[in-house]
């Protein structure tokens, strides 16, 4: 217990995290089922945590089941429990997940998951706390707040005959969505910075600091995997550079992107937004190039009041401060297009990407393909 001011474990200042602090906090102290959907690593068990930490239950058992890690066969005894007897092997009674929240809350990760059979069971605990043993003839009460989370789209299950729609329909009603971390860039420093503090708190590790362009480059990039990844990132990150400032170098090491390399030839085995992760690299290494040589000249007291260059590929200082990934690339792209005459080949040759990727990058930016076809 501290003195009243609530410390939360779901960090963030953007918008969608601050409007979910605030339905955390209207549903919390009910006992309505929650079900939560946001993609893996988006923060689904912190939300969870976060309800049963703010609820009246909050000093009795919390119980955490991933669906998806139990296997099929033994899932209704893991939740509901077996008498002794009812199977090979139930040598004891054994009490099920339910029975071990009673009183608190369980939540039930990947719910998805779940065996058709068994949602049939989970849905009458919902509707009415009643449930049967394995094995067992009498019917048992018990009194848990149920939270539900899943990654899956459930509609999409629903039409595949593996999710119980009455079941989706009861879950639903209240439903909260975790946006994907690349939806709250603003969110990653901040979480950047708490992950540092935790781990250098936590081990005899340095950290140093971080160069304005390397965090800028993590700020951008789109983190299939969310917070957990930019978790894991920043741990390795730091232990692995230790000993020094980290550069932008260090982080596309770590993310493993490539620095220039970016072989047509690969690029197939890549998926879209892989893709994309490579051709944001590679701009992001050009345009760091640029700063390089704007720095290194920015003693020619010229070089900062000159005007656009006749040619060459040139994006103001006031620009690159606030320009986004996109703007970034279409002003590229339309300068080379310019400069080949849209010649895809040479320009895909000079960006070191697929004709492929470059073709559908014109085609976005509305960029006519002209007499070069593929
Ligand atoms: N908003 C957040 N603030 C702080 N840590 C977070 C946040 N979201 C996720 N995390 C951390 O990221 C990791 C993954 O979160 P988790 O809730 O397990 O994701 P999910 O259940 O959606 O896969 C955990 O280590 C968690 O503590
Ligand atoms: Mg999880």
């Amino acid at each position: 217990m501290n003195n009243g001011t609530y410390q939360s474990g779901l960090l963030g200042n953007s918008i969608p995290i601050v409007e979910l602090r605030e339905i955390i906090k209207q549903v919390a102290p009910t006992d309505v089922t929650v079900l939560i959907t946001g993609e893996s690593g988006s923060g689904k068990e912190v939300v969870a945590n976060e309800i049963h930490k703010q609820s009246k239950r909050s000093d009795k058992p919390f119980i955490t089941v991933n669906c998806g890690a139990i296997p099929e066969g033994i899932i209704e005894s893991e939740l509901f429990g077996h008498v002794k007897g009812s199977f090979t092997g139930a040598t004891e009674n054994r009490k099920g997940y339910f029975e071990a929240a009673n009183s608190g809350t369980i939540f039930l990760d990947e719910i998805g998951e779940l065996p058709l059979q068994t949602q049939v069971k989970f849905l009458r605990v919902i509707e009415n706390g009643e449930y049967m043993k394995v094995g067992g003839n009498k019917t048992e009460r018990v009194d848990v707040r149920i939270i539900a989370a899943t990654n899956k789209n459930l509609e999409q299950l629903i039409q595949n005959n593996s999710f119980r729609e009455d079941l989706y329909y009861r879950l639903r009603s209240i439903n909260i969505v975790i946006p994907p971390l690349r939806e709250r860039k603003g969110d990653i420093k901040l979480l950047f910075d708490k992950f540092v503090a935790e781990f250098t708190g936590r081990n005899t590790i340095q950290f140093n600091g971080i160069t304005p362009d390397a965090i800028e480059f993590i700020t951008n990039y789109n983190w299939p995997g969310n917070v957990r990844q930019l978790k894991n990132f920043t741990e390795s990150l730091i232990t692995l550079n230790a000993d020094k400032i980290i550069e932008l170098d260090d982080v596309m090491r770590q993310l493993s992107i490539p620095k220039n390399e970016l072989m047509p030839a690969t690029i197939n085995g890549y998926n879209k937004q892989d893709e994309r992760q490579l051709l944001f690299g590679a701009l992001f290494e050009l345009k760091k190039d640029i700063m390089d040589i704007k720095h290194q000249l920015s003693h020619i007291e010229e070089v900062r009041s000159a005007a656009v260059p006749e040619s060459g590929f040139y994006v103001s200082d006031d620009k690159i401060d606030n320009i986004t990934f996109d703007e970034f690339e279409q002003e590229l792209l339309t300068y080379y297009y310019n400069k080949y005459n849209g010649n895809i080949n040479r320009i895909a040759e000079k960006l070191k990407i697929s004709n492929r990727t470059l073709y559908r990058k014109f085609k976005q930016y509305g960029l006519k393909n002209g007499k070069y076809n593929l």
